[in-house]
């Protein structure tokens, strides 16, 4: 097959063996802002100007044509072109025959704003768990370090009551923890998931009844389960967590009924192939219609209430990993609503 070196998302830059650029593509004209026709036939240095970041200039420091014979190039280094303009580079040093002389620079260019990006947001990520986790450290430290220095003067009551906000924050560590090894799971790919045969009306009541057995008013959750269900297989315990994230955060974020509809649906990635859908509804402010692209992000809560604001991340994770699809709207009633549909996800034998 024929690929034009045009066609390639990086910059290329190829010089022979009179170290003469002989091929320099678009990409490469779009990072070096350097022309087509100027950069063909011109010296490598002079096409390509690098500097590392001491200042030195690249290609008189690595010298490609004159070096020690062994040498096949040198992997990505971040280095600068004029103006202090950053590049990741990278090349070859092509020989006919080992230690013969070089034939070829292959030298490929990225730009760093893809990385930048991706440094910035772990910056940022990293920032926000510190704070997130200082602040129930702060009151277990302060707490324990009162009781210590003054625990004859506090009567058991207060004592109590000290405890347990330590008990309370300590478990907000150990949740917010929890939450942030599932995150690392989702970003990298490595979420499992452990279908079993599933029945997901029993796990909405089960939800439901934990709910009332909490407290909450029966009155307060509709469940509808629709007949003629396809068998399902998904993770129990993922799917577990979908379910309680979104019923909690109807309880608490939402107001009035929630309804919780348990129905056949069809796939989101197959034609043909069965799916159920689950929708939670509520009566409650809902979502603001700028907000809804946002519920998904890490970190994002919109009202007083809020959490941490990584359950709704999490719970998109789950369901994408299942293959299924998550998304939110309002619901007639007004309140917010959401839904997710998971294929059956039947293992190949059954299938
Ligand atoms: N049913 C709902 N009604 C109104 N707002 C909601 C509803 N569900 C979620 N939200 C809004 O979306 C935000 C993000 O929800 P998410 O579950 O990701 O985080 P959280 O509930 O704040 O914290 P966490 O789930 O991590 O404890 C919430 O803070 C809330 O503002
Ligand atoms: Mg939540």
């Amino acid at each position: 097959m024929d690929v034009r070196p045009d066609d390639l998302p990086d910059g290329l830059v190829i010089a022979n063996g009179a170290g003469r650029v002989v091929c320099f593509n678009t990409a490469a004209v779009r990072l070096t802002g350097r022309q087509h026709h100027e950069a063909l036939g011109s010296p490598l240095q002079a096409a390509l100007p690098l500097e590392d970041l001491d200042g030195r200039r690249w290609w008189q420091l690595t010298d490609p044509y004159g070096g020690p014979a062994i040498r096949n190039g040198h992997p990505e280094r971040n280095l600068l072109l004029p103006g202090g303009h950053e590049v990741l580079v990278a090349a070859r040093y092509v020989r006919q025959r080992p230690r013969g002389p070089v034939e070829r620079v292959v030298v490929t260019l990225r730009g760093t704003e893809a990385r930048r990006r991706t440094e910035r947001s772990h910056a940022e990520l990293i920032a926000t768990v510190a704070h997130e986790l200082r602040s129930p450290l702060t009151s277990v430290k302060g707490f324990t370090a009162t009781l210590l220095a003054k625990w004859e003067r506090f009567t058991d009551d207060q004592k109590r009551l000290m405890l347990e906000t330590v008990d309370a924050d300590a478990n907000r560590v150990t949740r917010l923890i929890a939450e942030l090894l599932d995150i690392s799971r989702i970003d990298s790919g490595r979420l499992e998931v452990r279908r079993q045969r599933l029945d997901i009306a029993a796990a909405v009541r089960r939800h439901v009844e934990g709910h009332i057995a909490a407290g909450q008013p029966a009155e307060r959750f509709a469940p509808r389960i629709a007949d003629g269900l396809p068998d399902l297989w998904a993770d129990p315990d993922k799917i577990d967590q979908v379910l309680a994230n979104l019923l909690e955060n109807a309880v608490r974020h939402g107001e009035g009924t929630v309804t919780i509809e348990v129905e056949p649906a069809a796939s989101p990635r197959e034609p043909g192939e069965k799916a159920t859908a689950v929708t939670v509804s509520d009566e409650g402010p809902g979502i603001p219609e700028e907000s809804m692209s946002r519920v998904f992000t890490r970190f994002w809560r919109g009202s007083r209430r809020g959490g941490t604001g990584l359950g709704l991340y999490i719970v998109k994770g789950i369901v994408e990993a299942h293959g299924g699809v998550i998304t939110v709207d309002r619901a007639p009633a007004g309140g917010a609503r959401f839904r997710f549909i998971l294929p059956v996800g039947a293992p190949a034998v059954l299938a």
